[in-house]
């Protein structure tokens, strides 16, 4: 029961919410249920050798050995590759359309980008993909750097962001729902926190958040908003770190626009609430090590908790 406790849950492959998922896990579920199935009768046959004497029957003859050792695991074997690569969908790929999400690994964090109906890029957000449900979603995956790979196991397969080379896959999520992505390909230092989240929403929730994503981040009214930029620009996070709307156009690190409306920080691995970016700013390297952000431990009490508060602000 332990172990059947481990099949649910956002980041599994047991349990799809997409159809690609879906053809996974069957193809999964096959390949155990053959494996368990060959492995009982290999283990049922030694147990048989076993507690007979030696004899001159069936059991030593060549014909087993033609029939169990060639004929079966050849029809075996090419039944599944037949399988596999149907699940696959080699063949049955939908129609090309304009690829919509665009994935970019760095290490170790994701820049997102979406394109409008015109193909041009609507907006740039990082460390979570939205998508509406019910449909595939064309999404293209590439790197800045080393070798990623993007899995969101719940939705789709897995793909790998290779240094020169655009790879595609469609996901696609039956129910609204939150789901985990992981970098599955060591790609140095923090990997394992190079994590996301993938949100399907109902298409009008969709066509809302990417209304609100397109637009500017507004200017602040409240007067401790309004210390959280001027520390922002004060400090020169703008050099690193893009917020659409004022003068930081930095595009080293994740664009901040609409940072206040993502699930999380520092790439799926905090909770994204005011202390945690707070703490996160002060001194990143103590949450995650070695990403590419300084402390920024001088930015201290009033200061840091204008910056914190500023930035969940932009929602
Ligand atoms: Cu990126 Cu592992």
């Amino acid at each position: 029961m332990l172990l059947l406790g481990g099949c649910e849950g956002v980041q599994s492959v047991l349990h799809p919410q997409g159809p690609d998922a879906e053809r996974i896990a069957t193809l999964g579920w096959i390949m155990f249920a053959g494996a368990a199935a060959i492995f009982l009768l290999v283990m049922a046959l030694i147990a048989f050798a076993w507690i007979r004497p030696p004899q001159r029957d069936w059991f030593g003859s060549s014909r087993l050995v033609v029939v169990g050792g060639l004929i079966f695991p050849t029809a075996t074997l090419t039944a599944l590759l037949i399988y596999s690569l149907a699940a696959a969908g080699i063949a049955t790929r939908p129609p090309a359309t304009d690829p919509e999400i665009e994935v970019v690994g760095y290490q170790w964090w994701w820049e997102v980008r979406y394109r409008d109906a015109d193909g041009e890029v609507a907006f740039t957000t990082a460390n979570e993909i939205r998508l509406p449900t019910g449909r595939p979603v064309r999404t293209r995956v590439s790197t800045a750097d080393v070798i990623h790979s993007f899995w969101v196991p719940n939705l789709a397969g897995k793909i790998d962001m290779i240094p020169g080379r655009v790879n595609e896959l469609m996901l696609e999520a039956d129910e609204a729902g939150a789901f985990r992505g992981q970098c599955a390909e060591y790609c140095g230092g923090p990997h394992t926190w190079m994590a996301f989240y993938a949100v399907a929403e109902e298409p009008d929730q969709f066509a809302r958040w990417f209304e609100r994503q397109q637009q500017p981040a507004p200017a602040p009214q409240d007067p401790i908003l309004q210390r959280g930029l001027e520390v922002f620009t004060s400090f020169g996070c703008g050099a690193c770190h893009a917020i659409r709307g004022t003068d930081a156009v930095g595009g080293f690190g994740p664009d901040l626009t609409h940072v206040g409306s993502r699930r999380t920080i520092g790439a799926g691995i905090l909770d994204n609430t005011t202390e945690n970016l707070a703490a996160w700013i002060a001194d990143s390297q103590h949450i995650k090590p070695d990403n590419p952000m300084p402390p920024f431990d001088f930015i201290e009490g009033e200061d840091l908790e204008a910056l914190a508060a500023y930035l969940k602000s932009l929602q």
